[in-house]
This record gives C-alpha cells, structure tokens and sequence, in this order.
C-alpha cells in the first residue's frame, strides 16, 4: 500500500497517465505550433473525466475530491502545460467558484455542463488596474429591476477566446470597497459583452487569453453566484483551490522536465563519459529531485486537508509558492542539462522553460503568497 495515496487514486493516477501518454503526448507539439488545442482533445479529456474529477458526484463530478484533483491534474501537466489549463480555468476556477457561491439553482444550471465540459468556463477577476490588488476592482455593477447593468473591463482571461461562460466579479456597492464586490455567470450571448483577440504570451500556447469588455452588459439577477458583497470572499476562497490546482500541476511538470534530464545526463557523453558522471550535473537532479519530493507532499497534504474541510488558505499559499519556484528551478537546470539542445525548438525542454514561467505569476504572484502566509501567521500571533 502507497503510504501516500489511497489504492483508488493509485488506480485513478495510473488511468490518467496512460490517457494522457497516448491521446495527449502525441498533440504537445500540434497544440505549441497551432496555438489551439483540438475540440477532439477538449472531448478526450472530458470523456476521460478531466474536468470533473475533483468535483462531487452529485453536480456532474467524478468524486475524486482535491486530492483526486490534484493527482490528476499531475499527471495531465507531464506533457504541454496548456491541457491542464484549460481545465484548470474551466471546471478548476470557474466551476469552483459556482460550487463554492452557490445558490443551487446556478450550481444545478451549469455544473453538470461545465464538468462534462459541454460549456467551457472562464474566471474573470483581474482587471488592467488591478491585478495584485484584486480588491480595488473597478468593473460596476447597477441594479436594474430583475437585472444588473455591468460596465468595466477585465484583462488576461485564461479560455476567454472559446469560452462559453465567464464568472466575473464586479462591484455593485462601490462605497463598501472590496465588500461591494459581487460576482455573476455570464453567458457568452449576454448583450454588451465583447471580447478581445488572443493575447499573444511567451508560453502556455494552446491556451488562449483574451481582455473582457462590458459595455452595459445586462444580466439577470438570477445569474449571481452567492449573495451581493460575497464576491470577493469567492473570489479568494476560489484561488485557494486554483493554486492548489496550480501547484499539483508545478510538480508534475517538473517531475517530467526531471526525468527527461535524468535521461539526457545518462545518455549524452562528453570527455569520454556520461554527463551524469560529474557531480556538477548530479547535484542539479539530486536537488530537483529532493524540491519535487517537498513539493508533492505539500500537495497531497493540503489536498486531504482541504477534503476534511479544513480551510487551507495558508496552505495553499506555501503550496503554491514552493511548487511554482520549485517548478522554475527545475525548467531552469533541465535547460542547463540538456545544454545546446534545450535552447532548440527542436526539443520540448525550451516550451516547458517558458510555460513554466507564468506560474510564478497568475493565481496569484510568488510575492503575494509570501503576504498571504505572512498574514496567516501574524492573526494568529
Ligand atoms: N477565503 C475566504 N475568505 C477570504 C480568503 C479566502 N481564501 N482570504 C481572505 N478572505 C476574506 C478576509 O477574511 C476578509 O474578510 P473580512 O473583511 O470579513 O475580514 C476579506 O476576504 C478580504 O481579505 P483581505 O483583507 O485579506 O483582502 P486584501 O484586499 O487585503 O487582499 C490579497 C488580499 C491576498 C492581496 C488578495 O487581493 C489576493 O489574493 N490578490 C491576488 C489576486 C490573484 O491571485 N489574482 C489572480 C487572478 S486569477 C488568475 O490568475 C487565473 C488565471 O489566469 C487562470
């Protein structure tokens, strides 16, 4: 038995890695040159149970829980880090923001959709003047009878180009700050929504961003998730999972980026020996090694904790902190590894290098965290 993981996670992570090592690792390089990752892979991926795994049976999941979750999404972050998220921005942060606001109705309409992947999702919270300080949104939200009128602006909205609906945050008290803050489903047809073109980024090709716009936007007070002034509190106790998510994904990754240059250093010679006969390159595996190791356990244990429902707030902060550094060292030193070789398109280590440089910064920047934990500890003090 896994001292780890329970026997039926142990067979859920042995189905996602054979899923994603044939229906996804053939794509990797398709999805990078395209910058689009095929209906049929989305349909693949839902068919396997990815966008559902963490979530509960009863709206459409596969039960697994965060720990569930997160051993899947490790395994699905192995071969381009753009499957994971699009999954992650769909049924991660948008259909854990419904689950977590509520009421029944919303949770009853697009759930099941969501999880079945039938509707992509996205999690509209940053905005061109706040970003880090997400509680100074501007976007504004007016009632109007059954409806409210939304006006402002949303910027880097991970599925916004395909996406079918969008939780977005929007202040309809302004005068109370961040406690005005409220947060609705947004149809894509909704009158006065537009949406920007792609975004072009460093990395993360295949998952497409794009700017929001609301210009009068109506929507039906039946679309908001929990009740006015509750939406930033959704907001942030949605990123708790969202980095947890992201961290599971970190560690995966680098145990990838990891194995390739374990692989690399016992087959590529030079001065007559494998590189992986010097200690110079030994000391970069044993490190990545012992920082995965860390990682993954940080992972799984914030993950039981937050499935004993526990409120992993902190937690997922140092997760996520140590993860996405962990993740950046190990990009790092595997390009130095492979040498020449992982500086060339040719090879996928140069995407990975780059992919892995947003997760330092989205769901919440390496600093932020630091505030996050640091505040954790100062309350309790
Ligand atoms: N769960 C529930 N409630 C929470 C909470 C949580 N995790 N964290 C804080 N709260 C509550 C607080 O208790 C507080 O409640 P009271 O007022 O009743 O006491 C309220 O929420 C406000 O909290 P703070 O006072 O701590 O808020 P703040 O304005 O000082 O900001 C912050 C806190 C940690 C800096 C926050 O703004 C933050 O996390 N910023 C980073 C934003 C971020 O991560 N953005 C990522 C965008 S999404 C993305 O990247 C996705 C993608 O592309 C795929």
């Amino acid at each position: 038995m896994n001292p780890v993981l329970p026997d039926d996670l142990l067979l859920l992570q042995r189905s996602v890695r054979q899923f994603v090592d044939a229906a996804l690792a053939p794509l990797a390089k398709q999805v990078e040159e395209r910058d689009e990752i095929p209906r049929s892979a989305i349909d693949a991926m839902a068919e396997a149970g990815l966008f559902g795994v963490g979530h509960p049976e009863g709206w459409g999941g596969q039960g697994f829980g965060k720990l569930g979750y997160c051993v899947a999404v490790e395994q699905l972050a192995r071969v381009n880090a753009s499957f994971w998220n699009i999954v992650g921005g769909s049924s991660g942060l948008c259909g854990t923001a419904i689950a977590v606001g509520g009421p029944d109705e919303v949770r009853r309409r697009y759930l099941p959709q969501l999880l079945s992947a039938r509707k992509i999702g996205a999690y509209a919270l940053s905005e061109p003047g706040a970003g880090s300080d997400a509680g100074s949104l501007r976007t504004a939200a007016r009632r109007d009878r059954d409806d409210y009128v939304i006006s402002g602006a949303k910027t880097f909205i991970t599925n916004a180009p395909i996406a079918d609906l969008f939780v977005i945050f929007a202040n309809a008290a302004p005068d109370k700050g961040s406690k005005g803050i409220t947060a609705f489903v947004v149809e894509r047809a909704a009158p006065g929504l537009e949406i920007g073109p792609n975004d072009e980024k460093m990395g993360l090709h295949g998952s497409t961003t794009a700017q929001l716009f609301f210009n009068d936007m109506r929507v039906p007070a039946t679309q908001r998730v929990g009740d006015e002034g509750d939406g930033f509190k959704i907001a942030l106790a949605t990123l708790d999972f969202g980095r947890l998510g992201l961290a599971a994904h970190s560690v995966g990754a680098a145990q990838r980026l990891l194995e390739a240059s374990v692989e690399h250093a016992r087959t590529r010679a030079q001065f007559g020996k494998p590189i992986a006969a010097n200690q110079g390159i030994q000391w970069l595996i044993a490190d990545a090694a012992t920082e995965i190791h860390a990682a993954r356990l940080m992972v799984y244990d914030a993950a039981s904790r937050a499935d004993r429902g526990e409120r992993i707030t902190q937690r997922a902060a140092m997760t996520k902190l140590f993860a996405t550094e962990t993740l950046g060292r190990v990009a790092d030193a595997a390009v130095q590894i492979h040498g020449g070789m992982g500086y060339m398109r040719e090879l996928w280590i140069e995407r990975a290098y780059r992919d892995a440089r947003i997760a330092r910064i989205y769901e919440g920047t390496s600093e932020i965290q630091r505030l996050v934990i640091a505040a954790g500890l100062l309350a309790d003090a």
